[in-house]
């Protein structure tokens, strides 16, 4: 059974706390004990006074070291096996779920001291006292306050005080990192829904989620903390994740599509190299002859056929947006348009690498669509590499499907081969 003694000037207030909810139950079981003695029992003068005026002068009352001292030694005589003294104060070391797990795993019981006033005589610390504990970096009245979080902090750690050990294993400060949001029903309170993941009823999803969800907080709001971890591969991969889930949500209602200016074309330049670069290092052969460049993106901005996306005004990713018929279009081959409606064919797409990965591309898409839908035109084609699988994956999960193949201009050298796909687009 683990013990805790509390020493105070207010027995009835940390019972009335301390002998409520989990800790009684525990206490029924005989799981834990709790007992609050009365420091002012143990005084020597008829008013049972605990305190008297400070040496060398100064406002207030300090707590004399005998009374405490007597308290104490009845207390511990009544205990058996390993016991830990503690005097809440100020001027401790702070609190910290890592004391919680000592302090539970390494004794049978805690005597804990509260002091008043302006505290408590300091050769009573020294004769009696094991660790000086605070609660954090502010003053209460007394030390009630402090010694019921304590003993509450570690009574739930004795083994049997809650059900299961996940219990705690799952909370903020166990593995020193804070606990992900928790919710609960209804799925939509007051407009505000419960995040879809957690109501798929995949728990693997929900796991990683939730360790996001750690991992972001921890960062975001404890940076003490989280520069005190050492994270696993795969939690950085998660962090990463986890910061693009962000930008992504968040680029959302940020990026705005406009028609392309000549002023943007040092931008868009840069953001072709960059996109070339990638391909290249992907063993992609495309746009490894100099195309698109300058002059292409000028002829589509004079032909009102280019596009950028900006995040907060700067240019993060461009398409053009081409009025049919497309020569290399008219001669598809393994299989064929799915009519012969009038089309808007998307070319030259990129997205900075700053932005890779957090749904632009998507966002191009659903840009490109609307501006088809003010024109009238129902249909969108598009064509790629068989090698660039993200293009392709982009295009399938935006509602493209693979029509057939076609065959581009490409210089000497280069795979002229393209697999073309086209989505209808719904009124
Ligand atoms: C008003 S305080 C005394 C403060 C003391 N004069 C000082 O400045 O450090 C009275 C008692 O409250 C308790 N107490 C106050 N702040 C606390 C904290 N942050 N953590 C733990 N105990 C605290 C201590 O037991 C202390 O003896």
């Amino acid at each position: 059974m683990y013990t805790v003694d509390v020493l105070t000037l207010f027995p009835d207030s940390v019972m009335a706390t301390l002998g409520e909810s989990i800790i009684k139950r525990a206490a029924n079981k005989r799981l834990v004990e709790v007992k609050a003695h009365q420091i002012r029992a143990f005084t020597e003068n008829k008013q049972n006074q605990v305190d008297d005026y400070p040496y060398g002068g100064g406002r207030g009352c300090v707590m004399q070291a005998q009374p405490l001292a007597d308290c104490l030694k009845h207390a511990e005589s009544q205990r058996v096996g390993k016991l830990r003294k503690i005097y809440l104060s100020p001027a401790g070391k702070p609190f910290t779920e890592a004391d919680a797990k000592r302090l539970s795993a390494e004794y049978d019981g805690l005597i804990l001291v509260c002091g008043h006033y302006e505290g408590v005589d300091q050769r009573f610390i020294d004769a009696c006292i094991d660790e000086e504990i605070s609660l954090g970096d502010f003053v209460l009245t007394g030390g009630e306050i402090a010694a019921m979080a304590v003993a509450d902090a570690v009574l739930r750690l004795v083994p049997g005080v809650l059900s299961d050990s996940e219990c705690y294993e799952d909370e903020s400060h166990w593995d020193g990192l804070l606990e992900y949001p928790q919710y609960s029903r209804p799925e939509e309170w007051e407009g505000r829904c419960v995040p879809e993941v957690l109501l798929r009823g995949d728990h693997a999803e929900v796991a990683r989620w939730r360790k996001k969800q750690q991992l972001l907080r921890t960062r975001d709001r404890r940076p003490d903390m989280f520069s005190a971890l050492t994270l696993s591969e795969e939690e950085k991969k998660l962090l990463h994740e986890a910061e693009r889930d962000f930008l992504r949500d968040s680029l959302k209602s940020s990026a705005l599509c406009r028609p392309m200016r000549e002023d943007d074309i040092p931008d868009v330049i840069m953001i072709a190299e960059s996109a070339k670069e990638l391909l290249k290092s992907s063993g992609i052969d495309q746009w490894q002859e100099g195309y698109p460049n300058e002059a292409s993106f000028r002829a589509d901005i004079e032909r009102g056929e280019a596009f950028v996306l900006t995040v907060s005004g700067k240019v993060s990713a461009f398409f053009s947006l081409c009025s049919g018929p497309d020569a290399a279009y008219a001669d598809i081959t393994d299989g064929k348009w799915s009519d012969d409606l009038p089309y808007l064919a998307l070319h030259r797409i990129a997205v900075s690498a700053e932005y890779r990965g957090c749904g632009l591309a998507d966002l191009i898409i659903s840009s490109a669509e609307n501006l088809a839908k003010e024109k009238g035109i129902k249909r969108l084609r598009g064509d790629t590499h068989k090698k660039n699988k993200a293009m392709q994956r982009l295009l399938a999960r935006n509602g493209f499907r693979y029509r057939g193949n076609v065959l581009i201009r490409a210089g000497e050298g280069h795979d002229p081969r393209r697999m073309a796909y086209e989505k209808r687009i719904k009124d």
